[in-house]
């Protein structure tokens, strides 16, 4: 008998039963964490049935949610929770329930814009609805919430308006600001163009976006949370910080917008300049990551290590990650993303991110608004949102599917 073959079965036979038991580890560590957000949202939805509010966050230490109703900026997150669990899940109770709590937020069309989060608020709930129904009357206000914030767009600047209000800083109403945040918005200008909305909401995006790389960072690729602009002359006047540590730190949620926002922005564009932009944004917001790639609020905060953290922005880059996964050429430094997401998801699926009996929420030690002393250290719906879209993400590209289409 010939040893040497043997050898090389047994060898090949034996990494053959690595790479399946591999496989099905990770498989199993995308459905083991996905199984936990259906058994915590079961909890919240309990706690909150019938009584129109809808959960924001809760605060280090309590156990209860803090709900607000349908004009604040987050309440699209938790519909969006509900959509996600739904597809996961197939249970169409999580049907019925997403669908009614989207239902909420629809007096937002028929107003005025308060502000830019409307594609926040409103893509987050029926945009997922609408990918997984294909309801009419969810396309219906998907376009008019698309048209009622484009009347936020200011040509002269190039850029939606983010806060129509005074705000610190700004000078109000001289100056027209633009906050990092709104590049998440585009993505329902992008939808509502390839859906029956006027072409113009495609222009406006790309413009958004390409004034915004073009102001919005300084030269090492980090970025600012506000610009202000001249409102007539279309001007930049000055980067300064809303809710980081200072005007020329990179406050951590600011970059993980900018990241998911140019990969979003290069899908639906294809324009070259937006991806190779969201590598070098994303490749600074890596290289100085704490070892379990969570980071602190602030990447300048005086006082790290011992800062508060900000798993929120973690879940918002590894959903990101994903994303940009599939875009870039070069097959080393897509993996190098694919592995940090998958990092940086076995980080917050780990107790020490994990709520588990701590509170309903998924995750902790998210960060709101540190320098107003709010939401600090705390569980907060955008977290968990952005935290289950990408397990769902990570699962689906297992699977060798698509991320946007249905589990
Ligand atoms: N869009 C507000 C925030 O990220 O806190």
């Amino acid at each position: 008998m010939n040893t040497g073959k043997i050898n090389t079965t047994v060898l090949c036979i034996s990494l053959a039963f690595l790479s399946c038991a591999n496989r099905k580890l990770q498989r199993d560590e995308y459905t083991t964490a996905l199984d936990y957000c259906v058994a915590q949202a079961t909890k919240t939805a309990t706690g909150i049935t019938g009584n129109n509010r809808i959960p924001r966050s809760i605060a280090n230490g309590k156990t209860g949610w803090r709900t607000v109703d349908y004009r604040d900026w987050t309440s699209g997150f938790w519909p969006g929770v509900e959509w996600y669990v739904y597809e996961y899940s197939k249970d169409d109770n999580w049907k019925a329930r997403a669908d009614i709590t989207s239902r909420l937020l629809t007096p937002l069309v028929d107003s005025s814009p308060i502000d830019h989060d409307l594609g926040f608020m409103l893509y987050c709930s029926f945009g997922n609805g609408y990918r997984l129904t294909n309801n009419s009357d969810y396309k219906r206000i998907l376009l008019r919430a698309a048209d009622s914030l484009a009347t936020l767009f200011n040509p002269k600047v190039g850029t939606i308006l983010s806060w129509p209000r005074p705000v610190p800083g700004v000078d109000w109403p001289l100056r027209h600001n633009t906050i990092m945040d709104n590049m998440i918005n585009l993505e329902l200008l992008f939808w509502a163009s390839k859906n029956g909305g006027s072409k113009k909401l495609y222009d406006m995006a790309v413009s958004h976006a390409t004034t915004t790389m073009n102001n919005h960072f300084r030269p090492d690729n980090t970025s600012y949370h506000v610009v202000v602009y001249d409102t007539a002359t279309g001007k930049k006047v000055k980067g300064i910080t809303h809710q980081g540590y200072s005007d020329n730190s990179m406050w951590a949620r600011g970059q993980s917008w900018a990241i998911y926002g140019f990969t979003m922005c290069y899908r639906e564009s294809k324009n070259q300049e937006f991806l190779d932009f969201a590598q070098k944004i994303t490749d600074v917001y890596l290289k100085d990551l704490p070892a379990d790639l969570i980071p602190y609020w602030d990447f300048n905060a005086p006082d790290i290590p011992n800062a508060p953290r900000d798993a929120s922005a973690a879940c918002v880059v590894a959903s990101a990650l994903l994303e940009l996964s599939t875009f870039v050429q070069d097959k080393a430094k897509a993996n190098m993303y694919r592995t940090k997401a998958r990092q940086m998801l076995q980080s917050l699926s780990s107790p020490a991110y994990q709520s588990g009996s701590v509170n309903n929420a998924f995750l902790l030690h998210s960060t709101g608004h540190k320098p107003a002393g709010s939401e600090i250290n705390a569980s907060i719906i955008y977290a968990d949102y952005y935290y289950v879209e990408a397990l769902l993400r990570a699962k689906k590209l297992k699977e060798g599917k698509s991320i946007y289409g249905k589990l």
